[in-house]
């Protein structure tokens, strides 16, 4: 298996630009089921995922290409040849659960292998299967898949328990082409959320509100084909600015939407880390030694996102004095809590908290990447260490990162990918 090896201690210099949002692509190829017209995804990184998702995407018969010089995929799902969702990408990508709303809508009916948990987490699916049942889908269970049917998909009024994202993305793919209108409340309001949205209204879609706790949807009998261009990856951005933060460095992140980067931002400043916007779409993260410990509670959007938490977490291993973390979206994401510790970090979990006194120094160790976001956050750990680390897991680490060791080392990081 591969390896990532880092020399750390060299502070990040220059500039280095964000790539499309993995957590809006993959609804939006996966909302691509709705419209038998061609569409044309502009800023598609090359992610392991979005391949996963493309694999799903054929084996139910649609026609994708990806252009490689410039990040844009080709979709047509004119003709679908079967609803059924097979076991590989399912178990591979949770995200695959999203092609349920779509083939109800579409077909009627879908088949798809019951998404496994992952280190982070059960990570249920009740919210979605609540939201497409109140719009007239049956469910069986047979054999591990799910199997869900629908004679015809009615607007309904639902109520989600929780803001899930993957719930609310499902529910407003699936009325979009639902008899009369639906009203979604306290839907998830995350970007990702109103990419989705936007991609769908420019299809022809009547969808109201996205971005707040109540959405609208007025069913259309079918929807067109159309370009449509990704929204920046606020998780990427976040985590380069951890790194620039981390390795002492000055870097300008490139291709940045601010306004969804708010509490990341608010939290580096109360750390002490220069943030400024140079430019529409430029913030330079500027470190001035070591960082002030800080406190940090993730919740929905606009809260403090829980795909940074981990990468936060190895920033604070180096403040001054002692810091709280409190994992409020998913119960176990604190996975990488102990392959820290090995490279010195001061870490205790209580319950749903980190606590996290800081240290001067790191020293570099061989660790293993159990999750994406955690892995990540060991590269950026890697980075501030003294010595050398080695990370292993780096297949966690393609998931949801293009090409992160060019761009690192592009900055003047001592990273290498090591071949099995
Ligand atoms: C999306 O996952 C993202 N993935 C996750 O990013 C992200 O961490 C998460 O939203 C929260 O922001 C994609 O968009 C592909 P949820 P999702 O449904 O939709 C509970 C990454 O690293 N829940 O909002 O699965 C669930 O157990 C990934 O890029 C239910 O109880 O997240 C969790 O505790 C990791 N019932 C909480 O809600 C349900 O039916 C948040 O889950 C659904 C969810």
């Amino acid at each position: 298996m591969e390896r990532i090896l880092v020399e750390g201690g060299v502070p990040l210099m220059g500039r280095v630009r964000i790539k499309g949002a993995k957590n809006a692509c993959l609804p939006i190829m996966a909302a691509s089921l709705l419209t038998s017209e061609s569409v044309i995804l502009e800023d598609v990184p090359d992610l392991d995922d979005v391949r996963t998702m493309s694999r799903l995407l054929r084996s139910l018969g649609v026609e994708i290409f990806r252009d490689r010089r410039n990040e844009r995929i080709f979709v047509n799902s004119r003709r679908l040849t079967t609803s059924t969702a097979p076991y590989g990408p399912v178990r591979r990508m949770r995200a695959s659960f999203l092609v349920m709303g779509p083939l109800l809508a579409r077909l009627g009916r879908a088949r798809i292998s019951l998404p496994g948990g992952c280190a982070i987490g059960t990570r249920p699916i009740d919210l979605h299967l609540k939201g497409l049942g109140a719009m007239g889908s049956q469910f069986t269970m047979d054999d591990g898949y799910i199997e869900a049917e629908t004679p015809c998909l009615e607007g309904t009024g639902i109520y989600l328990d929780y803001p899930s994202v993957g719930a609310t993305e499902n529910i407003l793919m699936a009325a979009v082409l639902a008899r009369g209108s639906t009203v979604i409340e306290n839907a998830a309001a995350e970007p990702e959320v109103v990419d989705l949205a936007n991609f769908l209204n420019s299809l022809g879609a009547r969808i109201k509100g996205a971005g707040t706790p109540l959405v609208r949807i007025e069913g259309v009998a079918s929807l067109g084909g159309g370009r449509y261009r990704v929204i920046p990856d606020r998780i990427e951005a976040g985590t380069f600015m951890a790194a620039a933060a981390i390795s002492g460095g000055d870097v300008i992140i490139e291709n940045v939407i601010p306004q969804h980067l708010s509490a990341v931002i608010a939290k580096l400043q109360e750390m002490g880390i220069l943030v400024e916007e140079t430019g529409k779409g430029f913030l330079r993260v500027r470190s001035r030694g070591r960082p002030r410990a800080v406190d940090i509670k993730t919740l929905p959007y606009p809260g403090f996102p829980t795909d940074l938490q981990p990468q936060f977490m190895a920033l604070l291993t180096l403040a001054q004095g002692t810091s709280v973390i409190t994992e409020t979206v998913f119960e176990k994401r604190y996975m990488h809590v102990e392959e820290m510790a090995r490279m010195g970090a001061r870490i205790r979990i209580e319950d749903r908290a980190a606590i996290i006194t800081g240290r001067q120094l790191l020293q570099g160790a061989l660790v293993q990447a159990a999750d994406l976001r955690g892995g990540a956050a060991l590269v950026l750990s890697a980075l501030a260490a003294r010595g050398f680390s080695e990370i292993r897991g780096v297949h966690h680490i393609r998931r949801g990162y293009s090409r992160m060791v060019g761009r690192l080392r592009s900055l003047g990081g001592r990273i290498f990918i090591l071949p099995s």
